[in-house]
């Protein structure tokens, strides 16, 4: 949700940091600011609204010092303004925060009675006073942190900077990520690996509930009953030139267009040369399992939907799906032999990450499958399914709701054989027509053309309508959400066979209705669907293959021409279309593509 860096360097921090942000700032852009410590004075700059304000204000007020702290704001309480900007600065201490302090209110009335007075509306700034209270009950910084943290309740992960203090940082985390990066003399504190990518790859991740003392020397890891620790340094690779834009216009757009590369290496991790599946140690025997339990939040939720096609038509087996943020409070009992799926591309989404801990001790194995396989989520799953998408930036996700797609199905055929389902040659079969999905998904982008034709038209809407049957019923539901995060136009997804119970009330000549429609046995409802749209002068956007074109496009206001492809694994192919017609719209509407507008790419708030 928001993003923070910590720096204990050897060259002036504030370049650094503002760098560190830029790769943060997808996680929120309210607001950006960094405190520095310079000749032992702790100082701050602060801005409203995208980094580059930040940039601009350094250029005029420079902040020197080796030593500081930087935050991108995705504002929870208080306005996104510079009073609410961090670093919240109290006397001599200065923080950055990303989470939610869910006891701030008590904690600044009996400061208030303290005779503390606020400046700012945000929970976090409550944290500065805390300290800033122990500091002058005469605790040493380190002391008057750690039991400053003791009191807080909620998720946060933290960076703190002290007044003459030019060699130390303290961090702590519980609930939302932070990492440790090792540098030669150096150390750092940030967000995710992405934002220390080119800094270190020597990454350690705090555990929930850690805090820790960094000098230049090193790290200190204390954990929640404030015992010293040790926890695994890895080496993180991450190529931080694959977190450009690699000539792209905007980072969703090299998104969508990486997804031939990103699916085929996601299946090659997980299919033989010989068609067999290759899936980890851990995961149950389908064929013991009553049920499956699949939870997620926005486009890794339409993922779920759509492997329920495949889970119960390939597998047989029963699956319950549910948005992770009304999962648990609706008390779902949860069996012995059930199993419970997490799909999470940051896995790091608050929400779902309650419903798996919902989970964790009722269900017989908890399973993810995540874009960041050192994430929350991944960690705290018996086994975490990685999707191999590489870094995905975009606020919009794209290319890891294919790769999630690719590995849900792989799941579900390895259910169907277990569960004697489909036979060894049956799966084979299947697993020849996964394998065509790159190249298909790569024919899909040569509509990229059309797309951007259509898209202006589109862009003068103020409503728009996407249907789709069976599996194409969760593609429409994705569609319409690509289109309205990016775009800001009102968009719905609807199973074509309900838009007579209702909403086909909405539908008039300015309306238009893009329909999701490969040649497979639901077609011919589909089309019967989209002339009822059509009688009532519609505008429809047909989806389809040639054949499907061929058959149904009379009539219509355009079609897209899609590679013919095995209608199982047509949702795969059939969300390029629903991408591309999301992005060109937003183009042609001049809105801010990669970091619209209210959203941030992983929402580590519930
Ligand atoms: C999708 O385009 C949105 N950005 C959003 O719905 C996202 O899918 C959702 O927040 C879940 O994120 P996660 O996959 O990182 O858990």
């Amino acid at each position: 949700m928001c993003g923070i860096i910590g720096v204990l360097g050897s060259h002036q921090a504030a370049p650094i940091m503002v760098d560190a942000l830029r790769r943060l700032e997808y996680r929120g852009y309210d607001s950006a600011g960094i405190a520095t410590i310079h000749e032992g004075a702790l100082d701050r700059r602060r801005a409203v609204g995208k980094l580059v304000n930040l940039s601009d204000l350094l250029v005029e007020n420079p902040l020197a010092g080796r030593s500081g702290i930087g935050h991108t704001r995705w504002a929870t309480h208080g306005a996104p303004n510079v009073a609410n900007a961090h670093p919240h600065q109290s006397g001599s201490v200065a923080v950055v925060h990303n989470g939610i302090i869910e006891n701030f209110r008590d904690l600044r009335k009996e400061l208030g009675k303290n005779g503390v007075n606020f400046e700012s509306d945000t929970d976090t700034e409550t944290i500065a006073q805390l300290i800033a209270r122990e500091l002058k009950a005469g605790k040493a910084p380190v002391d008057a942190a750690r039991d400053s943290i003791a009191q807080l309740e909620g998720a946060f992960a933290l960076a703190i900077l002290f007044d003459g203090e030019e060699d130390l940082l303290i961090a702590a985390r519980r609930g939302s990520p932070l990492a440790v990066g090792h540098g030669d003399g150096e150390m750092y504190v940030g967000s995710d690996a992405i934002a220390l990518a080119p800094l270190t790859d020597q990454i350690t991740y705090l555990d929930e509930g850690d805090w820790c003392v960094l000098t230049r020397a090193g790290v200190e890891i204390f954990d929640v009953h404030n015992q010293p620790v040790t926890r695994i340094t890895k080496q993180i690779k991450l190529d931080s030139a694959r977190i450009e834009k690699a000539g792209h216009k905007h980072f969703m757009a090299k998104e969508i267009a990486e997804q031939p590369t990103v699916l085929a290496n996601a299946l090659a991790h997980y299919l033989n040369d010989d068609a067999s599946i290759q899936l980890p140690d851990g995961l149950p025997d389908f064929s013991a399992v009553d049920r499956l339990i699949m939870v997620a939040c926005g486009t890794a939720y339409y993922a779920c939907q759509t492997a329920k096609y495949w889970f119960e038509q390939l597998a047989g087996l029963p699956v319950e799906i549910d948005v992770a943020s009304e999962f648990r409070y609706r008390e779902p009992p949860i069996g012995s032999s059930n199993v419970a799926l997490f799909v999470s591309q940051s896995g790091e989404t608050a929400d779902t990450l309650a419903a798996l801990r919902y989970c964790s001790g009722k269900a017989s194995d908890i399973l993810s499958v995540v874009n960041v396989p050192e994430s929350s989520i991944a960690r705290e799953s018996s086994v975490a399914l990685p999707i191999y998408a590489g870094v995905e930036v975009g606020v919009a996700s794209t290319k890891a709701f294919t790769c999630q797609l690719a590995v849900l199905a792989i799941l579900a055929l390895r259910a169907a054989q277990q569960r004697g389902c489909l036979t060894d040659a049956e799966v084979a079969k299947h697993v020849d027509a996964l394998r065509t999905v790159p190249g298909l998904v790569n024919l899909a982008l040569g509509i990229e053309p059309s797309v951007e034709r259509l898209a202006n038209e589109l862009a003068k809407a103020r409503d728009i309508l996407f249907l789709g049957r069976g599996a194409m019923f969760p593609l429409a539901l994705e569609g319409a959400l690509k289109l309205k995060e990016i775009s800001y136009i009102h968009a719905e997804g609807y199973a074509s066979g309900e838009l007579k119970h209702g909403p086909i009330a909405l539908v008039d000549e300015d309306v238009p209705v893009i329909v999701f429609a490969p040649t497979d046995p639901l077609f011919d409802k589909t089309v019967s669907n989209m002339q009822e749209v059509m009688a009532r002068s519609g505008k429809v956007l047909l989806v389809t293959d040639a054949t499907g074109a061929e058959r149904a496009r009379e009539g219509t206001w355009d079609t897209l021409v899609m590679p013919e492809c095995d209608p199982v694994f047509a949702p795969i192919i059939y969300a390029i279309p629903a991408q591309m017609l999301a992005y060109y719209t937003a183009l042609a509407k001049g809105t801010d593509v990669d970091q619209p507008r209210n959203l941030a790419k992983s929402v580590t708030v519930e």
